[in-house]
């Protein structure tokens, strides 16, 4: 797209000139909020940490993520301030962190607009016209006054300034995504009468007072491409705007797309293909400068594809490196990473306020602690359960040096968690049971599938240190015809019911997120379904990002009824018997009747085992230690105990004792 020779040596390895530097790859690690920073938008040493492992892992632009050029355009509590001089010291630690790191380090200078809310921000928002952000119940904005508008141009060009002070390689201007730019850009935002209606005015001032304000630095855009919304910008009308706004003299355009009415496209699920965008993003080839492409670029392949096929002069990946901020250095290896499954966990952590996890990175939200200098020789380590937080558990304590092994009674890897990859909703879930796979194997871990190991069994076994992440059994409550054999526990029936023929119809009981989930799948297939939940909403436990697609399937399929405020409260063989606010109701049928509301809570599993196994330390993880609920707490909870976890009495390892073949 810059004019090198199609397909030419541009694979991710390669350097790529933007404005006056040069990248040493074409990865760029994505500006990313991850509530990294203090109340005050000054950044942690977490974050710190965070960016110098991108900057290590060898992406070689790291950007911090969407700071805020003024106070009133502050979109959530623990946002990256660069509104005064006062933040630059705290950026200062960033860009120093990326540097000693060995990447350049960019900033990306953000107003809020009517996304920005009182209630965070102190302030009444603005926009250019008073139309609210219905989507995120945001407040009505004041409409921007010319002069007001004029001094927004002036503070994205303070804010450039401050950050090069703070040793920013690179600035770029959001004007994707929907925040003030982009409401600029948009005639659903945009209905002004000024100089300002018109949607180029206000990016191209931007850019102008940017370029001012840093001269020699290198500047970009990041854009939607489009905005995914019926009434919302497309491709061909967003180059047009650009061309009219200068962006042709910037030094690159980062390609996202998506608003927050959209955001399927701004953090893509699984669901959706793997570099969605890159297409999209050949239409800003002809402005002129580099163009990036974001989006569901997890992968090697996708990447090379991306660069080699699609054009594009650059990627920009976000949770790809959230979930291992070595992927570049991995990829460009060609080692697996610890892979992105795109359920967007992170992505609705943002509103927690919390320091955003991940599902499968232990490390993402806060380091995990030092292992204890070893006092005398590694215990061995029996873990019970080959879940994730099992998987997690026996790869960390190999890791550690201890000979490890793990058992599971099914005969796969990944507990419930592969079989809800199963689910059309997760189809990119069985990529870290696969990456668990090939670490238990590089790490010499004993894999024993098909075993159960029941408390009663752990005195006869060799290792001193138990790790039970066996989960908790699913609740079925104790109502008349539980015992039916029309009545399945969810997760049991998950394993093996995606693959028998299914019944023409379904009640789930619980509409939590296994059990919208399943409702979801069951109807894309032609299944009715009734779900019967106790809330208002299915997937109540669910982040509105996670829940986007699925969601909005269950409403509009014709054949998926949900019955909110209910439960059951007995059950025959032809009949469900349901309590909802409205009264009683009689669902009719003979399907089956999917129970999901969650664990058995009993600790019981954990003290049998105990009881049973007195000369051996037993240690619950994930789930079973209470621990579970999201795969992110289960995991991490596994990774923390195996680090700490020690046997009561180490005592030496006898090798006539050993059973199995690893080292
Ligand atoms: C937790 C989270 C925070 C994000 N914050 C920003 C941001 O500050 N600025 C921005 O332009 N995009 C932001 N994004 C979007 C990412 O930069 C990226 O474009 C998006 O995640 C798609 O790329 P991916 O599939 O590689 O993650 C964020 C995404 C996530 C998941
Ligand atoms: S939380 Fe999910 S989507 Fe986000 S980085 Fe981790 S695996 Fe990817």
């Amino acid at each position: 797209m810059t004019g090198e020779p199609r397909g030419a040596a541009r694979t991710a390895a390669t350097p790529v000139r933007l404005g006056a530097l040069t990248l040493a790859n074409r990865v760029v690690a994505a500006p990313m909020e991850r509530n990294y920073c203090g109340p005050d938008g000054v950044p942690t040493g977490h974050y710190e940490h965070q960016v110098s492992a991108l900057a290590r892992g060898g992406s070689a632009l790291v950007y911090a993520e969407a700071a805020y050029v003024r106070a009133d355009g502050r979109v959530r509590p623990r946002q990256l301030a660069i509104d005064d001089d006062g933040a630059i010291a705290g950026v200062r630690r960033l860009a120093d962190a990326v540097h000693r790191g060995g990447a350049l380090f960019g900033m990306q200078l953000v107003h809020g607009g009517r996304l920005a809310r009182a209630e965070v921000s102190g302030f009444t928002s603005v926009a250019p016209s008073p139309v609210a952000a219905t989507v995120i119940d945001g407040d009505l904005p004041l409409e921007l006054d010319a002069a007001d508008a004029a001094d927004l141009v002036e503070r994205f060009g303070a804010a450039a300034r401050r950050s090069v002070r703070a040793g920013a390689d690179v600035i770029s201007i959001h004007a994707a995504h929907g925040y003030l730019i982009s409401q600029f850009l948009s005639p659903r935002t945009n209905l002004r009468a000024d100089r300002y209606g018109d949607p180029a005015v206000f990016l191209r001032e931007v850019i102008a007072a940017v370029r001012a304000a840093v001269p020699g630095t290198t500047v970009g855009v990041r854009v939607s491409a489009y905005e995914g919304v019926p009434d919302g910008l497309g491709v061909d009308e967003t180059v047009q705007i650009l061309d009219r706004a200068g962006a042709g003299g910037l030094d690159f355009i980062d390609v996202s797309a998506g608003c927050y009415e959209a955001g399927q496209w701004i953090t893509p699920t699984g669901e959706l293909p793997a570099g969605l965008h890159a297409v999209a993003a050949r239409g800003f080839a002809d402005l002129g400068p580099p163009v990036g492409v974001a989006g569901r670029i997890a992968d090697g392949a996708t990447a090379e594809h991306v660069l080699r096929d699609e054009g594009a002069d650059f990627i920009t990946v976000g949770r790809a490196l959230h979930a291992d901020p070595s992927w570049t250095a991995k990829i460009l290896r060609g080692e697996p990473p610890r892979p992105c499954i795109a359920c967007n966990y992170c992505a609705d952590m943002l509103r927690t306020g919390e320091p955003v996890g991940c599902t499968v990175n232990p490390e993402a939200h806060e380091a995990l602690p030092a292992a204890p200098a070893p006092d005398g020789e590694q215990p061995d380590v029996l873990v019970v359960g080959a879940g994730p937080a099992g998987l997690e558990a026996a790869c960390r304590s190999a890791a550690l040096g201890r000979r490890t092994r793990i058992v599971d009674r099914s005969d796969h890897l990944g507990g419930t968690f592969a079989l809800a990859a199963g689910l059309h909703e997760y189809p990119e879930y069985h990529r870290i049971v696969d990456w668990y796979a090939g670490r238990l194997d590089r790490l010499g871990v004993l894999v024993e599938l098909g075993t159960e190991v029941a408390p009663g069994d752990l005195a006869g076994q060799d290792e001193d240190l138990v790790i039970m992440a066996t989960g908790l059994p699913g609740l079925v409550p104790d109502v008349p015809g539980a015992g039916l054999p029309r009545v399945r526990e969810l997760t049991a029936w998950l394993d093996g019911g995606l693959c028998a023929p299914l019944d023409s119809e379904y009640v789930v009981w619980g509409a939590d997120r296994d059990g919208a989930a399943v409702a979801d799948h069951l109807a894309a297939r032609g299944v009715r379904v009734v779900l019967v939940g106790a809330g208002d909403e299915p997937a109540e436990d669910v982040g509105p990002r996670a829940k986007l697609l699925p969601l909005a399937r269950l409403r509009a399929d014709a054949g998926v009824e949900f019955l909110p405020n209910a439960t059951i409260e007995s059950i025959e063989p032809d009949a469900v018997h349901v309590r909802t606010f409205a009264g009683r109701r009689v669902i009719s049928g003979t399907g089956p009747v999917l129970v999901s509301l969650g664990p058995d809570g009993s600790g019981a599993p954990i003290q049998a085992a105990r009881a049973a196994a007195p000369g051996k330390t037993v240690t619950p993880v994930g789930a079973a230690a209470g621990h579970g609920g999201w795969t992110a707490i289960a995991v991490r909870h596994a990774a923390e105990t195996v680090i700490t976890a020690r046997p009561t009495e180490p005592r030496r390892h006898d090798e006539s004792q050993r059973k199995g073949n690893h080292p």
